[in-house]
């Protein structure tokens, strides 16, 4: 089962949302700030291996640099801007490695749901390089039980040859299937990855999310932005919502 703390309903999506450029340390200050106990972010890997915090598969949408962040160093994103396209309030916020958002929510004590995002034909990779890197902050939790800090994470993915080669790097590490459509086969899916959660999308039809609350799997909805919305889900069975609107809840139902 994925370990969600009581009264855990949002996650802040991409970081902090849309209030704040996505993937960044300054989102995940903000969704802290806001209550939320939990948030969601991308992990990709560059070039040379390092997982770093990244939504696309190029860097034109994010940030002031360009071409593909598949072939592009740590190095070399360390000296882009991951937030002056989102508002010049925010220049000069960095791209984040994965090691430096686990640290922040670290210290905030954020409960974390990093999603395995591959550029192509990296799905293994990745999944192994996220579930190593998750793997050594897990295993300091668990030899720490006093210590609350390091977060509890669990890892998702749409794919599940990244899901797999999570589980066999990292195997306690906690894994949810991210579902675009939902294929009539997803239980085999699930099982084939081993994951104990399920992440649909909001225009999933009522009677396939009532089949798949029902199966007692935590289902979360990803992306609710109205309060409206979140309600009907809530209602349906569905334990969380990733949101990019934060700030439309007060901290008390988060
Ligand atoms: O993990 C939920 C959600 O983030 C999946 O969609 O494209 O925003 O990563 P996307
Ligand atoms: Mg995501």
């Amino acid at each position: 089962r994925e370990r969600v703390p009581a009264r855990h309903r949002l996650r802040a999506h991409r970081g902090g949302g849309a209030l704040a450029p996505e993937n960044t340390l300054a989102g995940i200050r903000i969704a802290h700030r806001l209550g939320c106990r939990g948030v969601e972010f991308d992990v990709m890997l560059t070039v040379d291996g390092v997982p770093i915090l990244m939504h696309d598969d190029t860097l034109e949408r994010t940030t002031d640099g360009a071409g593909p962040v598949a072939a592009t160093t740590a190095e070399q994103l360390d000296w882009l801007d991951a937030g002056i396209k989102h508002h010049p309030a925010f220049a000069v916020s960095p791209v984040p490695t994965f090691a430096q958002a686990l640290r922040l929510c670290s210290e905030l004590g954020l409960w974390v749901n990093a999603e395995i995002k591959p550029t192509p034909g990296t799905d293994a990779a990745t999944g192994r390089a996220v579930a190593a890197v998750a793997g050594v902050v897990s295993t300091h939790r668990v030899k720490n039980p006093a210590q609350n800090s390091p977060p509890a994470i669990v890892l998702s993915s749409f794919s599940t040859v990244a899901l797999q080669a999570a589980m066999t790097a990292s195997p306690a590490l906690p894994r949810a299937l991210l579902l675009g459509e939902t294929p009539t086969d997803w239980r085999a899916l699930l099982d084939s990855c081993g994951a104990s959660a399920l992440h649909v999308a909001v225009g999933v039809e009522s009677s396939t999310l009532h089949d798949l609350c029902a199966s007692g799997l935590p289902v979360a909805c990803y992306t609710v932005n109205d309060r409206q919305t979140a309600d009907i889900l809530f209602a349906a069975g569905v334990s969380a919502i990733f949101t990019d609107r934060p700030d439309l809840w007060t901290a008390g139902e988060m």
